[in-house]
């Protein structure tokens, strides 16, 4: 199966395409290298991957991307988007499918991998302000009678907001909160980021 492979590959061309918007973001609050980091990481994740003998199985291919991160991007959200998609690989076993309840499973441990090394909460302008509301709409709660589709949608709404809610708000962690107050009217990069990747995402899961 491909399938795994072709979600990664739009993703990562997602980045690619997005790469001077995220570094302009990160040179308004920070140090102008988000874009760069990111789309670095990605070119590495691809060539990692394609190494890879099989990528029929999520676990591995999210380990092996999380890693390559980790490896090859500087800064703050490599290494945390790398522990992310790690423990959202490690959260995986053979029956993990593209189902409600397991999205909200890598989700949640792709978050409270993100918490426990970056120690940031919702609100203090990054990545989580777009994750934590993403992974909400696929809580029992929030799915309680719908379909995935349904999720997903509610899911890119929910990005979408969250990415607007961090241009209210003044960075409490990382670079930007360097600039407090000021970087308030920008979007932060990370969460920039994190839309980029989930919009592109839903687009190859609705098709
Ligand atoms: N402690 C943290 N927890 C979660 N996300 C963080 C944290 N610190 C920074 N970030 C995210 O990382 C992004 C910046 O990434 P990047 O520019 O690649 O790294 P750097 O700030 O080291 O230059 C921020 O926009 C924010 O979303
Ligand atoms: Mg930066």
């Amino acid at each position: 199966m491909t399938r795994i492979k072709d979600a990664l590959d739009a993703v990562a061309e997602a980045i690619y395409e997005q790469k001077d918007y995220l570094t302009n973001l990160d040179a308004k609050t920070g140090d102008g290298d988000h874009g760069v980091n990111m789309s670095r990481g990605f070119a590495a994740v691809q060539e990692a991957v394609d190494e890879m003998a099989d990528t029929t199985k999520p676990g591995p291919v999210l380990e092996t991307i999380g890693r390559t991160l980790i490896e090859n991007v500087g800064g703050a959200a490599g290494p945390l988007y790398g522990i992310a998609f790690v423990r959202a690989g490690q959260a995986c076993d053979d029956d993990t499918r593209l189902c409600i309840k397991d999205i909200e499973k890598l989700l949640t441990a792709a978050i409270d991998a993100i918490q426990k090394r970056g120690r940031a909460a919702k609100g203090d302008k990054t990545m989580l302000d777009v994750l934590i509301p993403l992974r909400d709409c696929f809580l029992p709660e929030n799915a309680e009678g719908k379909k995935l589709n349904d999720c997903l949608l509610d899911g890119l709404r929910a990005v979408n907001e969250g990415l607007q809610y961090t241009t209210t708000i003044a960075a409490r962690k990382g670079r930007a909160s360097l600039i407090g107050e000021r970087g308030i009217g920008y979007e932060d990069p990370g969460a920039a980021s994190s839309a980029v990747m989930y919009r592109a995402l839903y687009r190859y899961l609705r098709y």
